[in-house]
């Protein structure tokens, strides 16, 4: 197992490119499966999440070829429609070949998920929503057993207790385009993925309205056909070099970051104090001031997004005053507070609100990765700590950020990866 070191007070300068984005592909790569023909995926990083979904396609007998970052598959032909165990428990995204596999084989059968550390994360909506199509579901032996020989367009409110849906909305989405009749999904999400992945449906041949909004509507197609897409750039990703810009007092420009999809986040960083501006290759952030504190609350898409909340807290750690950060769509993500503190960080946890009193240094220590943003934010913390810091199991940044230490290091950042002795 690998960890990485850091060592901090460097400021980071220069220009950083963002990869696509992993949220993006994993539903994309789960759509080729919807027709015979070939599909070419171009932008997909090299992240073990991806490559884990390589592995279910493959393991249905899909044939899937990676060059790169072009991603190519050829689904003719396959007949399984089993997503195991073995799969399914290394990468909760693995349900979004639910929804494909129900459209095209009209059966389905995949390993129910579970929960992770970031809390429980039921699969209910999903399950309403393949039901409201007409789809029979048992669980058995830990698998959802799902046919879908009785499927028909309906109307399907996707709702659940933390707001909408995005893998839910993807699953029905894609469970659809192939249903006869029309399908109207309400309280659909509208994050930029799931709108990237109706893009990539479009392309297919599938007829497919307002995913921009709360609101689809999809008119099912009796086939579709193959489609070549560049996936959209990873959001999380950008947001993040934008902390380690502005943690480090530095000035970063983000190759391919889109401004339209990180408003709220840009809203909250200006508000700190941090210029971002759009130029022509993507943004650049620069520390200019002093920071001020924030109030940041977690919601749907276009809200503040809960995958950049763990980095966003260890800014807030080192930033003079009282921030308050309250977390809406997982009330449970934060295990990265005890490691903040362990680095000398003053946060309390008060229900599903973090307390937070910048300091004026952390100090670097090891620490542990519970999940891959709250790695993602003790390497933010190790980026502006004093001394040495080791993040140990960072097999969970490997699953969502693309050569991390080599884009840090190419700004000037002092980090490598080592191997656990
Ligand atoms: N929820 C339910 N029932 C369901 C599904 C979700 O109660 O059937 C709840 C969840 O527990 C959560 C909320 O609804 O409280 C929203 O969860 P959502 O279904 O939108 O999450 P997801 O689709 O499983 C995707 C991302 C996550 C990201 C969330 C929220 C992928 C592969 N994953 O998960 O990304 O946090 O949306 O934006 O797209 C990450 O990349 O680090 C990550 C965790």
């Amino acid at each position: 197992m690998d960890k990485l070191v850091v060592e901090g007070s460097k400021r980071l300068t220069g220009t950083v490119e963002i990869s696509g984005s992993k949220n993006a592909c994993l539903p994309i790569l789960a759509a080729t499966i919807l027709t015979d023909d070939k599909s070419v995926i171009k932008n997909a990083s090299a992240l073990r999440d991806i490559s884990t979904m390589i592995k279910i396609l493959k393991n249905l007998d899909v044939k899937v070829k990676q060059e790169g970052a072009v991603v190519t598959v050829e689904p003719s032909g396959f007949k399984k429609y089993i997503a195991p165990y073995e799969l399914v428990s290394t990468m909760r995204a693995s349900i979004c070949v639910l929804g494909p596999l129900l459209a095209k084989h009209k059966r389905a059968e995949v390993s129910f998920p579970g929960g992770c550390v970031i809390g429980p994360r039921p699969i209910d909506i999903h399950l309403k929503g393949l039901r409201a199509l007409g789809v029979e579901i048992k669980v058995e032996k830990g698998y959802i057993i799902a046919d879908g020989r009785k499927m028909r367009g309906s109307h399907v409110y996707l709702g659940g207790h933390f707001g909408s849906s995005v893998l839910a909305t993807a699953n029905v989405m894609m469970a659809a385009v192939l249903t006869k009749g029309v399908t109207v999904i309400e309280n659909a999400a509208c994050e930029p993925e799931v709108v990237d992945l109706a893009h990539f449906l479009i392309k297919m041949g599938a007829k497919i309205k307002g995913q921009e909004t709360h609101r689809i509507i999809i008119e099912g197609v009796k086939k579709l056909h193959g489609a070549e897409h560049t996936v959209i750039p990873d959001r999380i990703e950008a947001g993040t070099y934008m902390i380690a810009a502005a943690i480090t007092r530095g000035d970063v420009t983000l190759k391919n970051a889109k401004l339209e999809h990180l408003i709220a986040f840009i809203d909250k960083l200006e508000s700190a104090g941090i210029s971002v501006k759009k130029v022509p290759s993507g943004l650049r952030v620069k520390y200019v001031k002093k920071l001020k504190p924030l109030d940041i609350t977690t919601l749907p898409y276009p809200g503040f997004a809960t995958d950049i909340q763990a980095q966003m807290m260890s800014l807030m750690a080192v930033t003079d005053g009282i921030s308050v950060i309250t977390e809406k769509i997982y009330p449970e993500r934060f295990i990265h507070i005890s490691e903040l503190n362990r680095m000398g960080a003053d946060i309390i946890l008060e229900g599903a609100t973090a307390i937070i009193k910048g300091v004026k240094h952390l100090s670097g220590a090891p620490v542990m990765a519970s999940d891959l943003r709250a790695s993602a934010a003790l390497v933010l913390a190790g980026l502006v700590a004093k001394d040495r810091t080791e993040v140990h199991r960072i097999y969970h940044l490997d699953r969502g950020y693309e050569r991390l230490e080599e884009k840090l290091a190419g700004l000037g950042a002092s980090v490598w990866r080592e191997k656990e002795k």
